[in-house]
């Protein structure tokens, strides 16, 4: 018997069109709900179902916030908190920057998804746009490829001067910070990344970084005529150093993985000739030049590459992060023609179901195009000088700040002892913690600053504001900064 013989055509119509209504209406409800709970109420649950294996706990209690808006964070009690850190220097254009919300959200409209193995036009447009920005940087055609953050990137990098060269080790910067996955653990140069995880054979060949101020050499930057590249070079003449065979020209490592203004290990700018002595090494002994971009490019230090300020060409650049002003984990990798091109990198050479999404790729068309229409050069530039000159009156007043330096809006600050010299981690630590109190104050109004470390002797602030940051945002950060060292130096 089916349920047709009881009712008549006219009231199966008016229930089909009541049907459909009710599932329209679950469908395109939102869930407004608010949670409601209170922060100790959260942390109760993270303490008993979250993992404690990424870095949220890497202090006694977790901080939480609750909403954002251009360099600020906002906690429970909303008390705004100047963010010096952006996400890791993953939202340089700040945030719910309305620009690139409405970009996703139009996409989330049009095309919100689609599987990577078909093309669409904003990926398309947005590999034009950047390997057209590396034609008029590098005069270098290339191609790009995409992936899902910055470690995938690395590995995509990885399998990319394999493919070519053939070799499986790199060389990389003692110091540098390239990722967490197994193939990017072995380019990062911490032992602490790996002691855990077993026996890494493809483990870096790591070099000195060009820490001037803590010279691993004891040399002077004026004087010592890029004595650490000087050393680069003997070990390869040296027959016997295990790095190249003179009889047939070959070099056992692939390519040397750099990061231009070294982040994690941080901030620090290299001299300005430094990496063009070192290219001509690289390139006498045929080693590839990988330019690791994630962190500082997409105008951090003033360019849209930090490399474009040393005047060298790299082979391959990787960049993630700010991509995509943190509202998509999306990176990617450009590539000279001649490493990439259909005939030695084709298809599935490698691959990821979200390799290619289109939200990422629209957020990062988008951001390109912020990037093209204003001057951002010219305002990274001015606004990095007038942030460091305010670091350099701090320097002068507070004798545990040992330096300061930067290059654009990438910038940091050395914790050191009462000597003037020796790292305090210490005295690091208790300020990030003393930021995150909510109990500084501005114009008479109760604020926070969020900051964040790097650097070899963990003694290192690095300052990453939105390249949006304002004159008076940027009074703002000298104030608090100030307040910092009063209260605990
Ligand atoms: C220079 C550099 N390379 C690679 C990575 C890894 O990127 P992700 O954390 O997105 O995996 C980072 C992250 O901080 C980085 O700074």
């Amino acid at each position: 018997m089916y349920i047709d013989d009881f009712i008549t055509g006219v009231e199966m119509a008016i229930l089909e069109k009541d049907i459909k209504c009710k599932l329209k209406n679950f469908h395109s409800q939102v869930n407004n709900e608010k949670i409601n709970m209170t922060d100790n109420e959260l942390l109760d649950i993270d303490k008993e179902y979250c993992t404690y294996g990424d870095k949220v706990h890497s202090v006694p209690v977790p901080k939480i916030f609750r909403d954002c808006n251009g360099v600020y964070m906002y906690d429970s009690e909303n008390i705004p908190y100047l963010d010096l850190e952006m996400w890791f220097a993953s939202c340089n254009l700040g945030y719910k920057n309305a620009r690139i919300r409405n970009a996703v959200v139009d996409q989330i409209d049009t095309l919100p998804q689609i599987s990577s193995h078909f093309q669409y036009d904003y990926k398309i447009l947005l590999s034009e746009k950047i390997a057209k920005a590396n034609i008029k940087r590098f005069g270098e055609k290339g191609r790009v490829h995409f992936n899902v953050g910055g470690s995938q990137v690395i590995e995509d990098a990885l399998k990319l001067v394999r493919n070519y060269t053939h070799k499986n080790r790199v060389f990389s910067f003692f110091g540098g910070f390239h990722g967490r996955t197994l193939g990017a653990s072995c380019l990062t140069a911490g032992y602490r990344y790996r002691k855990s995880f077993g026996h890494f054979s493809d483990e870096a060949h790591f070099v000195p970084y060009p820490y001037c101020y803590r010279c691993p050499y004891g040399k002077h930057c004026d004087s010592c005529n890029y004595y650490c590249v000087q050393q680069l070079r003997r070990e390869f003449e040296d027959n016997c150093s295990g790095l190249y065979d003179k009889s047939s020209n070959d070099c056992a490592l692939g390519a040397f993985f750099v990061e231009p203004i070294q982040g994690s290990g941080g901030y620090i700018v290299p001299p300005k000739g430094y990496f063009k002595e070192l290219k001509k090494v690289l390139d006498d002994f045929g080693v590839l030049f990988v330019d690791d971009e994630i962190q500082m490019g997409f105008y951090r230090t003033g360019k849209l590459w930090a490399i474009e300020h040393y005047d060298v060409k790299p082979d391959i650049i990787t960049f993630g992060k700010s991509l995509t002003n943190g509202l998509n984990p999306l990176g990617g990798m450009w590539a000279k023609e001649e490493l990439i091109n259909p005939e030695v990198w084709p298809s599935g050479s490698t691959h990821s179901t979200f390799c290619n999404n289109p939200i990422g790729m629209r957020a990062g068309y988008e951001v390109m195009k912020v990037f093209e229409e204003a001057d951002f050069e010219k305002e990274v530039n001015n606004k990095g000088k007038y942030f460091l000159d305010g670091l350099k009156s701090l320097e002068k007043k507070h004798k545990r700040i040992g330096t300061v330096d930067g290059l654009g809006l990438a910038l940091r600050i050395e914790c050191v002892t009462d000597d003037g010299y020796t790292p305090d981690p210490k005295l690091l630590n208790d300020i990030l913690e003393e930021g995150l109190k909510g109990n500084l104050s501005y114009n008479g109004k109760k604020c926070g600053i969020i900051l964040n470390k790097g650097s070899h002797y963990n003694n290192s602030i690095t300052l990453v504001p939105a390249v949006t940051i304002s004159y008076d945002e940027i009074d703002m950060a000298i104030s608090l900064i100030d307040q910092l060292f009063t209260r605990l130096s």
